[in-house]
């Protein structure tokens, strides 16, 4: 069935799917230590904002990995923030959280205020209009201080033989079809959501667009290999990771 993106993250059913998750990925753990190097040379990251937090997966562990004066986490869904808030009680993290209930594209009203912008777990995924990625990532630069950092996973056009044949198929009619070459149906459930994957080419296109610098991308598996180990792209989702600073 098909629903659109907000209505879908508002249902109980897909909350709960979502409110079993408390942990940090390994590869959420790299771009957490890449950020914080970058960052070290300016001084202590304080202030973050959260795009997308959902129930608040990410927060624990970034309020333990930072130790942070401030977090603001918005998300499109009031009934996401609502289980948001209870998990900020139990987890003891409410009295230096903030939430907030908007679109990250009209996230666009502070200036300079955060040393680090999470786009966590491909929440970009649900955005499937370039134009309205693009204001994300120039909303997350303009509330960015100098040389904060942004880091993010996306969907890859590349993981499972299903998933990589498609989009190499629709890639031949890129000269019609153009960056929509990645829009594809997405959501779990039985539902399908308008979605979009990203290349690794087109990624930092937009990072770069949107005025970012020292943009690092990689997918899942070449993070596995550049520390040794191997991933099966064949079971796993293979997301894009990125890291940039302002
Ligand atoms: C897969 S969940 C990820 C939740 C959490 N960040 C995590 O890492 O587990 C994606 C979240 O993005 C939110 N979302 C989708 N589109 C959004 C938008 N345009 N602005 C803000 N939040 C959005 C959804 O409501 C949902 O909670």
């Amino acid at each position: 069935m098909k629903i659109e993106n907000k209505n879908f993250w508002e249902r109980e059913d897909i909350i709960a799917t979502q409110e079993v998750l408390t942990s940090i990925s390994d590869f959420e753990h790299f771009m957490f230590e890449n950020s914080l190097k970058r960052y070290d040379k300016k001084g202590k990251i304080n202030r973050i904002k959260v795009f997308g937090c959902g129930t608040g997966r990410e927060l624990k562990g970034i309020a333990t990995v930072y130790a942070p004066n401030k977090i603001v986490a918005s998300d499109i869904s009031d009934n996401m923030i609502e289980k948001c808030n209870e998990n900020l009680k139990v987890w003891s993290i409410d009295g230096i959280t903030t939430t907030i209930v908007g679109d990250a594209k009209d996230f666009d009203k502070l200036v300079n205020e955060f040393e680090l912008v999470t786009i966590l777990n491909s929440m970009l995924t649900y955005v499937p209009l370039r134009k309205d990625r693009l204001k994300i990532f120039k909303n997350s630069h303009q509330i960015l201080v100098e040389e904060g950092v942004l880091i993010g996973t996306v969907h890859n056009q590349i993981g499972v033989l299903a998933k990589t044949v498609y989009f190499k198929m629709r890639g031949l009619f890129s000269v019609f079809l153009g960056e929509k070459v990645g829009n594809r149906d997405t959501g779990f459930k039985g539902f399908k959501v308008p979605g979009y994957y990203y290349t690794k080419r087109g990624l930092v296109r937009d990072l770069k667009e949107s005025g970012f610098r020292d943009i690092e991308v990689y997918s899942i598996e070449e993070l596995y290999a550049m520390n040794g180990h191997r991933y099966n792209r064949k079971r796993g989702y293979n997301n894009l990771i990125f890291i940039a600073s302002k």
